[in-house]
């Protein structure tokens, strides 16, 4: 069955509630298994058909774990060319990070981009919960 990985990060939790929107858009298809995960290692990323990142954006930057996983992966030159890609994270008033993961994704890893990542102004509201269902859903449709 293709699985989709929603890999996310979160310190105040509003990257999670989009997460956890993103995964039930995503479980709403059928044939598809969707794996929501905190910590995730270069092979868990080899191993799943899309991968949707969850990012908050802290000082300008992404999180230190999302970023040693990316530099991980590359470092061992693990491929995830062709496979589906998508952004998402909470943000305050600058929000690159998911613009920057995707930006790699596509850049150094040659994954198929859904863009533009999906940003909330801190706490997602019902109206952005809902853009979430709809993006996990679309990315869980790319990969049936
Ligand atoms: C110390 C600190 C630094 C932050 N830096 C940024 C920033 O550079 N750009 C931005 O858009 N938001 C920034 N924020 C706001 C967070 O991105 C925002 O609170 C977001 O909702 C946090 O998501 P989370 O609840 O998933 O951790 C910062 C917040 C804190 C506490």
């Amino acid at each position: 069955m293709p699985t989709v990985l929603i890999l996310y990060n979160t310190k105040t939790g509003n990257t999670e509630l989009m997460a956890k929107a993103v995964e039930e858009g995503a479980r709403s298809i059928q044939g598809v298994e969707v794996n929501l995960v905190y910590h995730a290692k270069p092979v868990d990323l080899q191993a799943a058909d899309a991968i949707i990142i969850g990012v908050p954006t802290y000082n300008h930057r992404m999180t230190v774990d999302i970023e040693n996983l990316l530099t991980r992966t590359a470092v061992d030159h693990i491929s995830l060319r062709g496979k589906t890609a998508a952004a998402f994270g909470s943000y305050g008033w600058s929000g690159e990070a998911p613009k920057h993961v995707l930006e790699i994704l596509k850049r150094r890893f040659e994954m198929n981009i859904l863009e533009p990542p999906l940003l909330s102004n801190y706490k997602p509201d019902d109206k952005k919960l809902q853009e979430c269902r709809d993006l996990g859903r679309k990315v869980a449709e790319a990969v049936v």
